[in-house]
């Protein structure tokens, strides 16, 4: 247990780790690609080790060089079979299937922890099967996952949810079926993976993308085809915007504080965040730098602000999706009634995120009642401070710091998962309240 007391106000500036999402992402790739992929700045978290693990028990090489992670492909026809433990790495157990997939005669299975044992996989089966690849799930939805390779043919797919990790699935496999794939999303979700591929050298075509950060986008028709070889080379990967927002949101709530935070990755399908702060009327800076790497990045400034209370829409929630437990906080500390709508996918995520986030809110003081999609949080102006479960779950622990230094008494938070996505946060959260 730690407690995470009262504080001063946060002042400095620090980069985030990069970006997990981005970071798996690049692993898979490289992993399908020819030759040798080198990564700068992968994430060091137990999420994307476990996708360096599984990339290697595919066959491909991993090596740490300096910064850098050199990875050898195996080229897209070549996964060695395999049984993958995804430890609680959800992108991975829902992306690496649509690659597995394509690959006639091989046969893998895919298995994580607890929390991973509770995530649905149907979404990813359903889809691949209609392709001509064999699937099993545990009671038709549940993992373990086992995927055997076929001869796929494209299909033009409309996801039921918009999830990024079925779109990517399905457009992985569609790097292998005969033909062309189409994913149809109802609105928009992140778009690494297809930034990834063009630049590897797949035709990605996407049509009717509007990526705004304030309302999100309407639907989106992306489309691949037959693709022989991938070829990375070189990738940079952003600091981690969903990282960041714990340090943003965390100076936007305690009196008098001001940070920077650099090095961010900005992907308008990421930070629909920065969107929602405006409307609650933070004060939020945003210096956009460079492009490198095909991904947006930049500085964030963020200061302690008077907040109003805003209403996020369903179409913005898959572009603010790993951030919406921050919001509920925010609701706390603004005047009025913040609502969320539209986001039932949150019971899907590590923990359910409706049920854990109203839970450990109200153990602090919060008013907030849980709807079936979403939440209503009334703002009080501050939180009383308490214990807080983090339900095993890196964001809601992370969560509970953020609310113990913004609080009137202090949380107690259990921190253990935070090393899932940001094992240094404990150390970067204390550099922006040291006082010296
Ligand atoms: C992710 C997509 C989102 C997000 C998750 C990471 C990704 O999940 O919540 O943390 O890397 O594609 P869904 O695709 O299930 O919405």
């Amino acid at each position: 247990m730690t407690r995470f007391a009262p504080s001063g106000p946060l002042s400095g500036a620090l980069s985030p780790p990069p970006d997990k999402s981005i970071s798996h992402r690049a692993a898979l790739i490289a992993a399908m690609g020819e030759g040798e992929t080198e990564v700068d700045g992968y994430l060091d978290a137990a999420d994307t080790r476990a996708t360096l693990e599984a990339i290697r028990s595919l066959g491909a090489g991993v090596t740490e060089v300096g910064e850098a992670m050199r990875i050898q492909g195996v080229g897209l026809r070549g996964a060695a079979p395999a049984e993958i433990d995804v430890a609680n790495a959800g992108t991975l157990l829902r992306m690496l299937p649509g690659w597995l997939a394509g690959q006639g005669g091989g046969s893998w299975t895919l298995d994580g922890d607890e929390s991973i044992r509770r995530r649905p996989v149907d979404r990813v089966a359903e889809p691949l099967r209609r392709m001509g690849a064999d699937v099993e799930c545990r009671e038709g939805r549940l993992p373990p996952l086992r995927v055997g390779g076929a001869d796929l043919h494209g299909i033009d797919y409309r996801l039921p949810v918009a999830s990024a990790q079925v779109k990517s699935c399905v457009l992985l496999a569609g790097l292998l079926a005969e033909g062309e794939t189409s994913v149809t999303e109802p609105a928009t979700t992140r778009d690494h993976t297809e930034r990834m591929l063009r630049a590897a050298g797949a035709e990605v075509e996407s049509v009717g993308l509007r990526t705004t950060p304030i309302t999100g986008g309407p639907a989106s028709r992306i489309a691949v085809r037959t693709t022989e070889r991938l070829r990375p080379g070189r990738m940079r990967i952003p600091g981690d915007f969903s990282s960041a927002a714990f340090h943003l949101v965390a100076a936007t709530i305690v009196p008098r504080s001001a940070v920077r935070i650099e090095g961010v990755g900005l992907n308008p399908t990421r930070v629909g965040l920065l969107g929602i702060l405006n409307r609650m009327g933070a004060a939020i800076e945003v210096e956009e730098e460079s492009t490198d790497g095909g991904e947006p990045r930049g500085t964030i400034v963020a200061r302690h602000s008077k907040l109003t209370a805003t209403r996020v829409h369903p179409e913005e929630v898959p572009v603010a999706i790993d951030e919406l437990p921050l919001v509920a906080l925010l609701g706390c500390f603004a005047d009025g009634t913040t609502t969320v709508s539209g986001a039932e996918e949150l019971r899907h995520k590590e923990s359910d995120r409706i049920a854990s986030v109203v839970h450990g809110l109200r153990a602090v003081g919060g008013e907030i009642e849980a709807t079936e999609d979403g939440f209503v949080v009334e703002g009080t102006g501050g939180l009383r401070g308490g214990a807080l479960d983090p339900c095993g779950d890196h964001r809601l622990a992370m969560l509970g710091a953020v609310v113990g230094l913004a609080s009137r008494e202090g949380v107690e938070v259990d921190m253990g998962a935070a090393a899932v996505s940001y094992p240094g946060f404990e150390a970067d959260l204390a550099s922006l309240t040291a006082t010296d």
